[in-house]
């Protein structure tokens, strides 16, 4: 691929842009410095640097962030910041679609990706994905067996949405877990609404078999490995 394409697509600036920054001998591909914009340069084997920054390259990526309250789950927003605002260079140079949006005051695991397929695999209910959230309620627990044979909900259009069977574990009087397949607006609040409770606090602790990393502080992410991925559809 052109090395002019590749760094515009990677948004270093406009192919314009991108030349200039070649006329200013910013560019090096393996340690050379390059004069010719429209170089054929191979992403995988070729080592990059443009100024002060190698080039990291991936023909896909999917991130995890433990996703703070606070920050909307969306590319863009007028008002609040998002959680693409979030992601920094090299991952920043990317386009990543949401796996599953959490809302603004849900913290926890979300999954980023490039590719458009995983991104389906994770968020249709087919595939049989469960998301694991943890829950704190306003008020105890009770009528877990009503919640986990389903409930009746409103979903984003506000039409009536029976729960697939879901899977609860209680630990504590006002803590629990829950294990839902599908991902509904407001879905986990609206469940514990329909048997008169309330979340209080909602975090997302898995998606599949994949639970959140301990180690990423809220609004880090990193980079999901082939065995990761894997583990979401175990
Ligand atoms: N269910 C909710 O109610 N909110 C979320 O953010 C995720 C699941």
């Amino acid at each position: 691929m052109r090395i002019d394409k590749f760094l515009s697509n990677l948004k270093f600036g406009s192919r314009k842009e991108v030349h200039e920054l070649v006329k200013k001998g910013y560019i090096t591909v393996n340690g050379v410095v390059i004069s010719d914009f429209g170089l054929d340069i191979s992403p995988a084997l070729d080592q990059i640097i443009v100024g002060e920054e190698t080039v990291y390259y991936q023909p896909s990526i999917t991130l995890m962030m433990n996703k703070p309250k606070g920050v909307v789950s969306a590319n863009t927003d007028l008002l609040d910041k998002t959680v693409i605002d979030l992601i920094e260079i090299p991952f920043a140079r990317f386009d990543f679609n949401i796996a599953g949006r959490l809302d603004k005051d849900t913290e926890g695991l979300l999954i980023l990706t490039t590719d458009g397929s995983m991104l389906h695999q994770i968020i249709s209910p087919s595939k049989e994905v469960y998301k694991t959230y943890l829950v704190e309620l306003r008020d105890p627990l009770t009528r877990t067996e009503e919640l986990e044979n389903g409930v009746v909900i409103k979903d984003g259009k506000n039409m009536d949405f029976t729960t697939k069977p879901c899977f609860i574990k209680q630990i504590n009087e006002k803590v629990a877990t829950i294990k839902i397949l599908e991902g509904k607006f407001h879905q986990v609040k609206r469940m514990f609404e329909a048997i008169e409770n309330e979340v209080v606090a909602l975090k997302r602790i898995a998606i599949g078999e994949l639970p959140l990393d301990d180690n990423l502080l809220p609004g880090e992410v990193k980079e999901l490995s082939q065995v990761d991925i894997l583990n979401i559809f175990r």
